[in-house]
């Protein structure tokens, strides 16, 4: 709750998480509750007037609250990372998972984005799973749609059947998928929002893939991680990221990654380099 708090007064505008988020298929709803209970003060109102003030930040003497996005579709068995089960994309359960992130994130206001998490075009068509996500609009569960790991031809699709406001693709220094199959190009001559997951490469290690970024984090006195976060926002303006800390260490050096700046040949350098392992 602390670090989620240190976030938004750092000046994060969008929360990621999704229904499934948490320890296993028993604990659906777990991550979006301790969200909306970190950004707007808790169940219990044991915040007081500080602890009130967690989501909101200060930008240009403007005050604004984070935002919350979460997804649904996606079913969970285990801990472990291979315990995720193909998601069920019915009109039905869907609707029913909507509902429950609505309530789980206050019940109140509509839940700001929801995202189809995974398509699952073996059991049912994107188009389905759309015209649920209409409904739980026209039902004031759900603001805006969002996709996350479509490809294209799904992409336009579903923009047939609603709104889609935002795509969420994994995009880093390693993975161009979505740069290649032409999806970030399509977002932002279509004013689709395009948050990128794993912009850090999860598990991986910037530094000692990326030499070249490593140099010119020393050289301007800042991270890896944050140098390569700013880069990728100067490289593609229409990007929304994500990355995931779990210590006010990481989210700091996060925040602070804001300043740093690039010149034309560094961006260029960066947009051409490969990982060397
Ligand atoms: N739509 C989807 O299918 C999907 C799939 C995967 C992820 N996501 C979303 O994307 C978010 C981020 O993805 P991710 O967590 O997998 O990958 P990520 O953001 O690429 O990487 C997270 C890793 O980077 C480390 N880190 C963060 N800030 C750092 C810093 N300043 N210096 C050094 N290391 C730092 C974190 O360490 P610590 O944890 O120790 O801080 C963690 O190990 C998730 O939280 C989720 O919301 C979506």
């Amino acid at each position: 709750m602390a670090i989620i708090r240190t976030a938004a007064r750092l000046g994060a505008e969008l929360f990621d998480t999704a229904d499934s988020y948490g320890a296993d298929d028993k604990d659906f709803g777990y991550v979006e509750k301790l969200l909306h209970e970190a950004l707007r003060g808790g169940a219990e109102g044991r915040g007081g007037e500080e602890e009130q003030r967690g989501g909101r930040q200060e930008r240009g003497g403007e005050r604004r609250e984070a935002c919350v996005a979460t997804k649904g579709g996606m079913l969970r068995v285990s801990r472990e990372a291979n315990g995720w089960r193909p998601s069920r994309c019915d009109r039905e359960y869907l609707l029913t998972r909507m509902r429950s992130s609505w309530e789980n994130l206050g019940g109140r206001d509509p839940v700001f984005l929801w995202q189809l998490h995974h398509p699952n075009e073996k059991e049912s068509p994107i188009e389905e799973a759309m015209q649920a996500a209409k409904t739980a609009q026209e039902r004031g569960w759900v603001r805006h749609v969002g996709l996350c790991n479509v490809t294209l031809d799904q992409l336009k699709r579903a923009r047939r059947v609603v709104e889609v406001a935002a795509v969420q693709c994994e995009l880093n220094y390693w993975t161009r998928k979505a740069e290649k199959q032409g999806i970030l190009d399509y977002c932002r001559d279509n004013g689709i929002a395009f948050i990128a997951f794993g912009a850090l490469g999860g598990l991986k290690h910037l530094a000692s893939s990326f030499p070249a970024l490593k140099y010119m984090a020393d050289r301007k006195g800042f991270s890896c991680e944050a140098t390569a976060l700013a880069s990728m926002r100067h490289l593609w303006p229409h990007l929304i990221h994500i990355p995931g800390a779990r210590t006010e260490e990481h989210v700091q050096d996060i925040a602070r990654g804001r300043e740093v700046r690039f010149t034309a040949a560094e961006l260029d350098e960066l947009r051409r380099m490969k990982p060397s392992r």
